[in-house]
């Protein structure tokens, strides 16, 4: 047996990409399957709050350590009348929701999102439906929200129980509009020209606004590029971010090229920044723009059956069950997302509860985390700070999809409480992976931890019978010595590793 090839990081405190905006760790509220009913509002539920809220779904979302959460939809967006969703919820109409072949009852609205992002201390971010409608509904439903007092819909709000303002600033000017499965789907230019006008009359309306442009559905699609380009030469001063969604498919394709998901993530996120930067260079901007990675996550999507005739309240849809191994990938596109934390500076893992979700619901019945639910909460938790600019040196392997890629994925955040978080993926499947890091400038305090989270079945995975089969387990600790640590990430696998750090350098 060969000996375990090993891998290296080098550190320097003054080598930094950026802070950490805490907005990198949203997450998504859809009207799609059981996200919402009997997922995080369940008024039956022994659990319910007033609100109708289930209570230990907010416990599981506080946990998690999630910061914002967009709303409602996704495709569901497009065809919404959010007036439908406010005011006595016995008058509220049942409509079709064409988007995902459902009925929506309309029992959860507005006024029952906002009691949840209160009660979760959760920043909102609203979509505006940009697909059968335009910048008049989406002005409306900013003045309803954001609007004092003393005309007919900010009144109207204070009617239905909320005198205050909901003080929403992060809006999504419309969801996917360069798909051609979304409601309401349009060309480039078409959609550039509705963003830009949506923007400035919202912008009157409340100039605090902080507005989302949509960019592609995805990296692969056909429109990539000249999509961006082209909403960006009608929107770009209209804008502060503009989005990307990507979802990876464990089935999808060859195991290898799955493992190395990031690649994809990696060269989205890029590409994007060219064309931003390409965009800023053409109008001659100070402004450089965000990006809102405001769709994000690993998704069964080939395991997809097309709705069926029937129109159903809250069926399961897309309730998919993570195993190690989609959590280790997971960890590799929160690692991606924080090596570009000076440009994407917003984020959405897709979704919540029940639809591609981190946490999951049983009507009448328990919640529990995924797989997935824990590197997420160890990276809300322990990646505030600076992100280093790290110098990775690693053994690589080879894959179809995208050549040669490491072993070894990796960042390093320093903390504001004075500690260095190094998050690391060993992604081989079958040998376990020496690391050093060299601490350049830093001084260690203390001793260092390092949090595991493998398995000798990389399928295992939690289910309401076995919620705990899966957890991230501390291991023993690290050398610290003359200046460099050595720790050995075991196959497969997503690892914490944290070292108090000495505020004398
Ligand atoms: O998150 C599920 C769906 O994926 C969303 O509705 C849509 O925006 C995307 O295609």
């Amino acid at each position: 047996m060969p000996p375990p090839r090993p891998a290296a990081v080098f550190l320097d405190p003054h080598f930094t990409v950026g802070e950490v905006d805490p907005l990198l760790f949203g997450s998504f509220v859809e009207h799609l399957g059981r996200c919402v009913y009997t997922g995080l509002f369940e008024p039956d539920h022994p659990t319910a709050d007033a609100a109708g809220l289930r209570t230990d779904v907010l416990a599981l979302v506080r946990e998690l350590g999630v910061t914002m959460v967009r709303y409602p939809g996704g495709n569901f967006v497009s065809a919404y009348r959010w007036e439908d969703g406010v005011g006595p919820a016995d008058l509220r109409p049942r409509r079709l929701d064409p988007a995902w072949r459902t009925i929506e009852t309309n029992r959860f609205g507005l006024g029952e999102f906002t009691a949840f992002t209160r009660s979760a201390g959760l920043e909102p971010m609203m979509a505006v439906n940009l697909g059968t409608r335009g910048p008049a509904e989406a002005a409306d439903l900013l003045e309803y929200c954001n609007h004092p007092s003393g005309t007919t819909l900010s009144d109207l709000r204070g009617a239905h129980g909320a005198p205050e303002p909901y003080g929403i600033r992060l809006w999504c000017l419309g969801n996917e509009l360069d798909g051609p499965w979304q409601v309401g789907h349009k060309t480039a230019d078409e959609y550039g020209r509705l963003a830009a006008e949506t923007a400035r009359l919202m912008r009157m309306i409340d100039p605090s606004v902080r507005l989302v442009a949509c960019g592609s559905s995805g990296s692969g699609m056909p429109t990539f590029g000249d999509w961006e380009s082209t909403v960006l030469a009608h929107a770009y001063d209209q804008v502060d971010y503009i989005s990307l969604h990507a979802y990876y498919d464990p089935e999808a394709g060859d195991p290898a090229s799955y493992l190395a998901s990031a690649s994809d993530m990696e060269r989205f996120i890029t590409d994007v920044i060219a064309l931003c930067d390409a965009a800023r260079a053409r109008h001659r901007s100070a402004k450089r723009l965000s990006l809102s990675f405001d769709e994000w996550n690993i998704w069964y999507m080939s395991r997809q059956r097309p709705g069926q005739g029937e129109w159903p309240r809250a069926p399961r849809l897309l309730e998919d069950v993570y195993t190690v191994t989609d959590a280790v990938v997971f960890g590799t596109l929160l690692i991606t997302l924080l090596r570009h934390a000076d440009r994407v500076t917003a984020a959405c893992l897709a979704q919540l509860v029940n639809v591609i979700a981190p946490i999951m619901t049983e009507p009448a019945g328990p919640a529990w985390r995924q797989t997935i639910f824990h590197p997420f909460a160890q990276a809300a938790r322990y990646g505030r700070g600076q992100v280093l600019r790290l110098h990775v040196a690693s053994p690589t392997y080879e894959t179809p999809k995208f050549g040669d890629v490491p072993l070894l994925h990796a960042t390093a955040v320093h903390g504001e409480d004075g500690m260095l978080t190094v998050f690391a993926v060993n992604r081989d499947p079958a040998a376990a992976l020496p690391l050093t890091v060299h601490l350049g400038g830093f001084t260690p305090a203390g001793p260092a931890t390092h949090s595991v989270l493998a398995d000798d079945d990389p399928s295992a995975a939690n289910t309401m019978t076995e919620p705990e089969r899966v957890t991230p387990r501390e291991s023993a600790a690290p050398a610290v010595d003359g200046g460099r640590l050595t720790v050995t990430l075991p196959p497969l696998s997503w690892n914490v590793i944290r070292l108090p750090l000495a505020t004398d350098r």
